[in-house]
This record gives C-alpha cells, sequence and structure tokens, in this order.
C-alpha cells in the first residue's frame, strides 16, 4: 500500500469528492471537494437528475471531462467541520467500491491534521478485499487499490509523512486481523494461528524491533496447569496452544497486558449450538488477532509503552474426548470451575491466560478482548461493543481512545447481585449464572482472574467483530478488525 498527501492533483485518474445535503425548506446537495475548485454547476445539475442523495454509503460515479472517474461518496449532513468517523466512512465507501482498480485520489474537506489522517486511514481500510479462497483464474479475484493519493493543503505540513505511515500501518494490521477472522476453521486452527503469528513477529523485525513470541503447547500447558485451555481444547484433534508475545521498547514509559479470545471454532462443544449461523463461528478468535495485531502495530509505530499480548487458542469440538458438562476443572493458579456449558469456553481459556499475564510485574493495567457472549448483541446490537471493569479511570481512557478511533463502545456495569449466581456447590466457580445480563454474568466471572487492585477491562466485541449483514464506509462483509484501532489509540494517549 502507498499513500501519499499531495497539495496539486497529479494525475487525471479517478477521482473521490464528496457530496453532502442540506436541509430546510429547499434541500439542495453540496459538492465538498475539500481544497480543489470544481465547476459545481453543471454537476450539481446532473447529480440531481441521478437522484443523488448525499446520504452516508451513496457512492456515484460519473465518467467527465477533465478525470478518468469521478467518485461523489456521501458525507450526509453538509457541515463546516465534518466528524472524523464521517470523513473515515466516506472515503473507505467509495475505496470499497473502486476495487480491482490500482490508484484513487481524494479531494475532500479537511479542517485539520486529524481530519486528513481520519480520510488516510478510512481509504486505507476500504481497499480491503479477501479473495484467497475464490478461483484462481482470471476474473475470479478482484485486485485491491493500492496507491491512495490524499489531496490537502495540508500536505507540506511536518506531519505529514507520519499520517500516511500510520495509515498504512492500521491497514495493514486491520488486514491482519480481518484476515484470521476470515480464514475458515479447515484452514485456521490453534497450531496454525500460532504459526501465522510466529512469522508475523518475524516480519515485524522481531528482536530488532523489540519483539519475542512464545508459544506453549498441550504438554507445556498441561504441565504447567493450565486446565482452561485444556479443557476447552480437549475434545479437538487439533491441540490448544497460548501465544505470548512481547513489545518492549528502550524506554517504556508504562506497561499494559492485553489477552484476546482465541477459539478458532466454537461449535458450542456438547452444549452444540444451532446449524444455521454457526458458520459464523469461526470469528470467536477475533480477540486475539486483534490483540496480537495490535502488539505488532503498536511495535511498527515505535510507540514508548511496553506490552505483554496472551492469546489463549483452542478449538471447541465435540467428540468423545470433550469436557462433559458437570466437569470440573482446575484454571491456571488453582480456582477450580465446574463447566455447566460446555459453550461458555471463553471465559475458561480466558481465565488461564488472564492469571498469567497478571505475573507480569509492575503492570499498568490489563485489556482482555473477547467475542464472549451472544448477550452483548442482544444489549447493543452489531455495531456496537461493550466495556466492563473495576477501575473507572482507565475505562473512561479506553472510551475515549474508541471514540477517537471511530470504533463503537459503550460501558456496561458489573453489578454485584449477579456475582452469586456463579457460585458451585461443588467448585470454586460454575461458568456460567443468571441468564439474563449474560454478558455482565460474564465479565463477573473474569473478574474472579483479575486483582482487584490492577486496573482492568474486558471488552465484549461478540457482534462487532463480524458483520454478518452487508459492507458500509470501510467496514467490509465478515471479519471487521474491531477493538485493534481501540488499543492503539489508548497506547498512543498512554505514551504522551
Ligand atoms: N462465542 C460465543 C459468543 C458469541 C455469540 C460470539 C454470538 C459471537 C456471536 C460464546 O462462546 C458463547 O457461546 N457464549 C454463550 C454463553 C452462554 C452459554 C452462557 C452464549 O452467549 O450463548
Ligand atoms: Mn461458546
Ligand atoms: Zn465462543
Amino acid at each position: 500500500m502507498k499513500v501519499t498527501l499531495a497539495d496539486g492533483l497529479a494525475s487525471k485518474g479517478i477521482l473521490v469528492v464528496g457530496l453532502a445535503f442540506e436541509q430546510g425548506k429547499k434541500a439542495s446537495l453540496v459538492i465538498e471537494s475539500g481544497d480543489l475548485a470544481l465547476d459545481t454547476k453543471p454537476l450539481l445539475a446532473m447529480l440531481k437528475t441521478m437522484g443523488a442523495t448525499g446520504k452516508p454509503d451513496e457512492v456515484i460515479k460519473v465518467p467527465t471531462a477533465g478525470f478518468q472517474l469521478l467518485v461523489f461518496t456521501g458525507l450526509g449532513k453538509a457541515s463546516r467541520k465534518y466528524a472524523h468517523e464521517v470523513l473515515r466512512r466516506c472515503a473507505g465507501a467509495a475505496t470499497r467500491s473502486l476495487a480491482g482498480n490500482e490508484a484513487v485520489a481524494y479531494s475532500l474537506p479537511t479542517s485539520d491534521l486529524h481530519s486528513v489522517a481520519a480520510i488516510a486511514e478510512g481509504a486505507v481500510l476500504g481497499s480491503y478485499l479477501f479473495e484467497e479462497f475464490k478461483g484462481k483464474t482470471k476474473g475470479d479475484q478482484k485486485s485491491p487499490v493500492t496507491s491512495i493519493t490524499i489531496h490537502t493543503s495540508f500536505a507540506k505540513s511536518p506531519e505529514a509523512k507520519s499520517i500516511s505511515s500510520r495509515a498504512i500501518i492500521i491497514g495493514e494490521y486491520t488486514s491482519m486481523v480481518r484476515d484470521l477472522v476470515n480464514t475458515p476453521p479447515s484452514h485456521l486452527h490453534p497450531v496454525s494461528f500460532a504459526e501465522t503469528m510466529k512469522k508475523a513477529v518475524a516480519k515485524a523485525g522481531g528482536e530488532k524491533a523489540g519483539l519475542k513470541i512464545s508459544i506453549l503447547n498441550e504438554k507445556q500447558l498441561k504441565a504447567q496447569g493450565f486446565g482452561g485451555i485444556i479443557g476447552v481444547g480437549q475434545g479437538s484433534a487439533v491441540p490448544p496452544r497460548l501465544i505470548h508475545i512481547s513489545y518492549v521498547p528502550k524506554k517504556a514509559k508504562r506497561k499494559f497486558a492485553l489477552v484476546g479470545k482465541g477459539i478458532t471454532f466454537d461449535t458450542g462443544g456438547l452444549n452444540l449450538k444451532p446449524g444455521p449461523g454457526m458458520e459464523a463461528m469461526k470469528s470467536d478468535m477475533g480477540g486475539a488477532a486483534a490483540i496480537c495485531a495490535a502488539t505488532l502495530a503498536i511495535a511498527a509505530l515505535k510507540l514508548p509503552i511496553a506490552i505483554h499480548a496472551w492469546a489463549p487458542l483452542a478449538e471447541n469440538m465435540v467428540s468423545d474426548t470433550a469436557t462433559r458438562p458437570g466437569d470440573i476443572h482446575t484454571m491456571y493458579g488453582g480456582k477450580t470451575v465446574e463447566v455447566l456449558n460446555p459453550d461458555a469456553e471463553g471465559r475458561l481459556i480466558l481465565a488461564d491466560a488472564l492469571v498469567k499475564a497478571c505475573e507480569e510485574k509492575d503492570l499498568d493495567g490489563i485489556i482482555d478482548v473477547a467475542t464472549l457472549t451472544g448477550a452483548q448483541v442482544i444489549a447493543l446490537g452489531t455495531r456496537t461493543s461493550a466495556v466492563m471493569t473495576n477501575n473507572d479511570e482507565i475505562s473512561q481512557q479506553f472510551l475515549t481512545a474508541a471514540q477517537e478511533s471511530g470504533e463503537s463502545f459503550w460501558p456496561m456495569p458489573l453489578p454485584e447481585d449477579l456475582r452469586a449466581s456463579l457460585d458451585s456447590p461443588v467448585a470454586d466457580l460454575a461458568n456460567i449464572g443468571e441468564k439474563m445480563g449474560g454478558m455482565l454474568v460474564a465479565g463477573l466471572f473474569l473478574r474472579e482472574f483479575v486483582p482487584s487492585q490492577l486496573p482492568w477491562i474486558h471488552l465484549d466485541i461478540a457482534g462487532p467483530a463480524y458483520n454478518e449483514t452487508g459492507a458500509f464506509g470501510y467496514t467490509p462483509k465478515g471479519g471487521t478488525g474491531i477493538a485493534m484501532r481501540s488499543l492503539i489509540r489508548f497506547v498512543e494517549n498512554a505514551a504522551n
């Protein structure tokens, strides 16, 4: 991917400009081409005839004299200063609709450097394609947009270079998360996930970049007492793994641990999920993918914050060796859990990983990311993720970062009255409790595995990790990459 900021139009190729609408007695369209002056009168007349609305996700392409193609992308309501996420999305929607072309230029309204960055980011994120399993014969595979030029008067500013390189990094690692989520369980299992990460760490520069990876195999996991990961993975022909990626810069201002749920496929185990829709459970490793990719991106950005990322990986399958309802497993660190429902498996592998992650000394906080509960989707829908915490300050910092990165997260409580529902008559805890408020119960379960004085946030991304409806803005169908950008922004903010 190439991203260039330019203060003059370099070519007469494909140009993307914005289209907004003005409400009022006489509704009208507004062309928003940023610093580029266009002869708008005939264009507006044509757009009106075409029935253009300027609404978000409307992309209109017109062959006009002067350009190979002029593309209007919807901004929504006209404004003097467009929200960064509006810009990100309209740039992304345009790129998405231009797949198959190599180079695209954008001239959109930029009120400050942050809006330039948002456009670059959205344009890059919209270029994503997942074509790996489509016929290799000519015509079956589209080629992605690989050269993005942002036309802006800010092009000469000293920040221009870091804006393009950051957009490229965000794009590269969002693609990594999306690819991992989209890759089916026939091709992605705990062992191959771990191998992929090993290669990715080497490609990102390895120890020279401050990165290290270690992978615990099933023998080591068993010997060291990771009963949650072993218990969930024991029904699968492919053994579980625990990945640890560390990024330690020369001078670290702070240190955070990240933990991500890595169920490469969730059948529900002996509590088998219904067939229709089960294919979406290939996304059940979206948390693990997000924290691994975020760590590599943080290293690529050379941020002065140490990161310890832990990804427990297992496949939740049905077999004669699978965990039975009622089995008791001992989590890493010694707590016992009665597995009343083998479909509540995420919290078991996370319990192990959280306890392990908290062994690191002098942590400033710990964040876990998981496609944890169907209750999250019921409560907040498919596009808004949940934040639960034992510390309002770190939660607020994360919510600010999410807001800045354009990802939708919302705070949820951990009500004490629900905690008792996780009591078990035969073990320290049961893996399920009160059904109502299931997302919060899952959060309360995880809280048991984090020291109460360590700032912790739990992100439930069950719905937002995987887009089952249609593409929108810069978000494709399938894997979305959710949480990674907010994690990066959180760490960027912690460095400043
Ligand atoms: N991976 C699922 C949660 C999920 C649901 C993710 C929908 C993405 C979309 C998780 O392992 C699960 O099965 N949770 C159960 C928990 C219940 C048994 C307490 C659920 O939510 O039904
Ligand atoms: Mn499950
Ligand atoms: Zn699951």
